[in-house]
């Protein structure tokens, strides 16, 4: 992972080290990367519920409140459970344009004891802005989200 992942990360536990309410936590764990990633316009949780995505904490923009598994990047993210990356959102079919500005996006599923709680979305307004470093790094961050306690009693208030 490289140097600006490793600090991320970091900053990350210690962030999350003295809450276990995980609805703070992943508030934190948004705003810690919307303000730290060069040239995004949006970062954030949609959470998993009954092959839906609803919107969780977030920087940026408003955005779409609830996305069907069936549709979007992140629905893909959510069907494949593997990190999608798109260079190019105009030649995505079926992309959810909850910003005009975007033109490319990285999506990564969070897994907890082996099950879909919720996707990592992050948006950026230059084509072509995530390649395999960000990919890399934002699985080991979205591996320590996965790690925190709380998804199943978060997942269950919704
Ligand atoms: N573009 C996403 C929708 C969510 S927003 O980008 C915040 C998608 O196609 O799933």
């Amino acid at each position: 992972m490289n140097e600006f992942y490793t600090q991320l990360t970091r900053q990350l536990q210690a962030l999350t080290q003295d809450s276990p309410v995980l609805l703070s936590n992943l508030s934190n764990a948004a705003a810690l990367l919307y303000q730290s990633i060069p040239d995004i316009n949006w970062a954030g949780f949609y959470l998993a519920r009954d092959r839906e995505l609803l919107l969780g904490p977030f920087g940026g923009k408003p955005a779409c409140l609830r996305i069907p598994f069936e549709k979007g990047v992140c629905g893909q993210a959510a069907r494949s459970l593997e990190t999608v990356v798109v260079s190019d959102v105009h030649a995505f079919p079926g992309h959810i344009a909850c910003d005009a500005a975007s033109r490319s996006e990285i999506v990564l599923p969070i897994l907890s004891g082996g099950q879909l709680t919720a996707v990592l979305d992050i948006d950026s307004p230059l084509p072509g802005r995530f390649g395999p470093e960000d990919a890399q790094g934002l699985e080991q961050y979205a591996a320590i989200l996965a790690g925190l306690p709380g998804w199943e009693n978060l997942l269950k208030a919704l």
